[in-house]
């Protein structure tokens, strides 16, 4: 048996020099950033991408016959190959460019939606972020349908046996994140999906925070749909992805109507573009997708194997040594969780924890990150969390842990 080729590991210090935003001091402290579930900050390869774009290329795409518009078109579309790729789709027809994850799910929700009725079901997890609970809800009232919820257990981890009894003939639409942006959890998608298909139910994934953690490849999942945003990859803010099987998209009606995604127009009739341009009405986010091609490109070099390596030596080692502070609980501990450390302290409120760590120049979230249901699961109002990417380093984790030390002591 041949073994498995060694993850090449990365050199964080090495990967840290090509973030330009981290080279600064905050407080007179060198800045230390762990809010990364939040957004990344971009290394200068995609900066240099979309600055250059604006400096050569920049024209409108798809109309123009004059150069710039064939270079702008050439590059906008070489992007979507590029995240074809990226995620494993078949075609680039099945890569529809969005502002961000919680667009790609409103447009599934308000498109396939149209066949969703009264008595229909949608089933999501108790650990979804508000952009995949409330785009559901909005469905829900405007059609009838209800909206189901599969509960996790103490641990943040979903109870896949509660979700299987959820599952049934009602059931249109299963959506469900990647990985938990509050608690790190990481769902089994492929065998959620393979659950939910065998009720009929088309599967959305949220991958949100999966995408610049592990490598993702949709037709292994087997899903329906699956969106992500290109800021929480090292990517521009304002772009995304939504990938959807075609032969689903080739039935759902568009979202929005305006240029590009008609082909003719007549006062009696519009016939639709063909896919994906059915589905991106107006001009688009022109520069997103060169800067999003850009950080994929940096994610690959890097190696996401490598990425998931490191990002979980950081975790492992964050959470011993945060668990030794006295009054720290960790919130979401579910085996095989992914770079993101969420935590209270006895008697300090989250956003004390964040303000005192702030002096010392580290920047962590507080809150309840959008996912007020897990917060009301564990009884709390809030956490403070600390989230990493391929760019942190050990030295970030003492400073994070020499910080919170803090905090116990002003609170003692
Ligand atoms: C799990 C998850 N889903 C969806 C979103 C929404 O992403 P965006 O605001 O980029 O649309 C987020 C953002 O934090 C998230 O963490």
């Amino acid at each position: 048996m041949t073994a498995a080729p060694a993850v090449k590991p990365l050199d964080p210090t090495k990967v840290r020099a090509e973030i330009p935003i981290l080279h600064q001091e905050i407080r007179g402290n060198p800045l230390v950033y762990l809010d990364n579930a939040a957004t990344t900050q971009k290394p200068a390869a995609v900066i240099d991408a979309v600055a250059d774009f604006y400096r050569r290329d920049n024209a409108n795409i798809h109309r123009g016959v004059h150069t710039l518009s064939q270079r702008a078109t050439d590059a906008y579309e070489g992007a979507r190959g590029r995240v074809r790729g990226f995620l494993g789709a078949a075609e680039d027809a099945e890569i529809v460019f969005v502002r961000g994850a919680t667009e790609g799910i409103n447009l599934v929700a308000n498109s396939l939606g149209r066949s969703i009725g009264a008595g229909d079901e949608i089933l999501i997890s108790w650990m979804e972020h508000h952009s995949n609970i409330v785009p559901w809800q909005l469905l829900c009232e405007r059609t009838g349908a209800v909206l189901k919820v599969a509960p996790i257990d103490d641990t943040g981890a979903l109870i896949l046996e509660e979700f299987e009894k959820l599952l049934s003939e009602r059931t249109k639409v299963v959506a469900m994140v990647h990985q938990s942006n509050s608690l790190g959890t990481v769902n089994p998608v492929r065998e959620i999906t393979e659950r939910a298909h065998a009720v009929g139910a088309k599967v959305l994934i949220d991958g949100a925070q999966a995408t610049s953690h592990r490598a993702v490849d949709v037709r292994e999942i087997g899903c329906d749909f699956y969106v992500t945003s290109a800021h929480k990859m090292f990517g521009p803010s304002g772009i995304g992805v939504l990938y959807g099987r075609r032969a689903l998209l080739e039935e759902m009606p568009p979202w929005q109507g305006g240029g590009d995604m008609i082909l003719t127009v007549t006062f009696e009739k519009t016939e639709y573009n063909e896919l994906p341009h059915k589905f991106e009405a107006g001009t688009p986010h022109l520069s997103g997708p060169i800067g999003l091609a850009a950080a994929i490109d940096w994610i690959e070099a890097l190696g996401l194997d490598a990425i998931a390596a490191h990002e979980d030596d950081l975790l492992r080692y964050g959470t011993e040594a945060l668990s030794e502070i006295p009054g720290v609980t960790i919130v979401g501990t579910a085996p095989g969780k992914s770079s993101v450390l969420s935590f209270t302290m006895d008697g300090v409120h989250p956003h004390d924890i964040g303000t005192i760590v702030d002096q010392e120049g580290v920047a962590i979230r507080t809150g309840h990150h959008c996912t007020q249901p897990v917060m009301d699961r564990f009884g709390i109002p809030a956490t403070a969390r600390a989230s990493f990417a391929a760019y942190n380093t050990r030295e970030d984790v003492d400073a994070l842990v020499r910080a919170v030390r803090k905090v116990a002591e002003v609170f003692a």
